[in-house]
């Protein structure tokens, strides 16, 4: 698919078949996440996560932090890409980049990770939808995090899910109102 209407079709998905990618589908949208603009300074790590039981038990972990009463956090999704990075702390010697400022930088990382494997899924013709509850979730329940690959000292940061659809994803329309821009000619 061109990337226009790949643009144009991105779409989040909450209706998943429970099928689970192949897994050259989902090595063709991890690629796109190494092809995303990253900073050396940052450690970044990716779970890739289709043990059923594991999905089940994030679910769970979501509704007991959440509370939300959902029937699903996972949609049905059989692939739950989770990418967390290192707690940096320290800031760069001998510059005013604070320890801070590098931690938030890794969320600029993380939305080029995300925004890039979303579009390949669609071109792919995968449904996807990023996924805070279950990212929010873990932050009180490490032992979790680390059964899920979070390597120590990293922290999580956001994440994907991916699967299959029977929803089509459909071409939308540009809504030029949906944003505030301010034009300095
Ligand atoms: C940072 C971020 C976190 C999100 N977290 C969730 C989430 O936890 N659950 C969910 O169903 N959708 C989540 N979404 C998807 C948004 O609800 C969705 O992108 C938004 O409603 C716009 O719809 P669209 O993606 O179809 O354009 C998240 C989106 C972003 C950007």
């Amino acid at each position: 698919m061109e990337l226009f209407e790949a643009l144009k079709r991105r779409c989040s998905i909450r209706r998943y078949t429970g099928e689970v990618p192949t897994e050259q589908e989902i090595q063709t949208v991890l690629d796109t996440a190494l092809l995303s603009p990253q900073l050396p300074m940052h450690d970044i790590h990716i779970s890739v996560i289709t043990n059923s039981a594991l999905l089940k038990e994030a679910e769970e972990n979501t509704e007991r932090f959440c509370q939300l009463g959902y029937p699903t956090y996972n949609y049905g999704a059989a692939c739950w890409i989770l990418i967390s990075g290192k707690h940096q702390t320290e800031g760069m010697p001998n510059t005013n980049f604070t320890g801070d400022m590098i931690r938030t930088n890794e969320y600029w990382t993380l939305g080029s990770m995300i925004q890039n494997m979303q579009l390949a899924a669609t071109s792919i013709g995968l449904g996807s939808v990023a996924m805070n509850m279950s990212v929010v979730s873990l932050r009180d329940n490490p032992a979790f995090a680390e059964k899920l690959g979070v390597p120590n000292g990293y922290e999580p940061l956001g994440s994907l899910l991916l699967g299959k659809t029977e929803i089509e994803l459909k071409e939308r329309q540009v809504k030029r109102e949906s944003l505030p821009i301010t034009y300095l000619k």
